[in-house]
């Protein structure tokens, strides 16, 4: 298949995954951050396998570098309730600029992400962006290169 086609099942796709009900799950999380050190809160919600939607919130620590982004803490808050595959992720904040997930967590969703899953960001004022795990993190290292050893 080539990219725009690509592409366009992917939005099409979009469509159908991406409800209200996650965007205000995302929400949800932001409002339980806790972020007092940066004060930029930051809420995931993940559309599991099975079709159930997982929440994770950004949670500081006074020793800075301890802290957990939203997007790890909603899949690792997925895999202790028994789930470890994703349809998408949804990243919510409250910023006029959308916010990307960091390097960090694009390792973490490519662990347990299709490669064409999307990854959408919102904000506030419904302002939305869509990429893909594998265009967000290319040639990721995941399990297929450890199931070589
Ligand atoms: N943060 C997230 O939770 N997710 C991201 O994608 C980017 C950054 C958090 C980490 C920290 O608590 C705050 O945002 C500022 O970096």
């Amino acid at each position: 298949m080539n990219d725009d086609n690509n592409n366009e099942t992917i939005m099409t796709d979009l469509k159908e995954l991406l409800t209200q009900e996650l965007v205000d799950a995302a929400k949800d999380a932001y409002n339980k951050a806790y972020a007092p050190y940066s004060n930029f809160h930051v809420g995931a919600a993940a559309l599991t396998a099975n079709g159930n939607i997982v929440k994770g919130c950004n949670v500081e620590n006074a020793s800075y570098g301890l802290t957990v982004c939203a997007e790890r803490n909603c899949i690792s808050n997925a895999v202790i309730n028994g789930e470890q595959e994703f349809q998408l992720i949804v990243i919510y904040t409250e910023q006029d600029e959308l916010t990307p997930p960091c390097g960090a967590c694009r390792q973490v969703i490519s662990e347990f992400f299709a490669n064409d899953a999307p990854v959408v960001a919102v904000n506030h004022k419904n302002v939305q962006k869509i990429w893909t795990v594998s265009g967000l993190l290319p040639d990721a290292f995941t399990p297929k290169q450890l199931s070589n050893v």
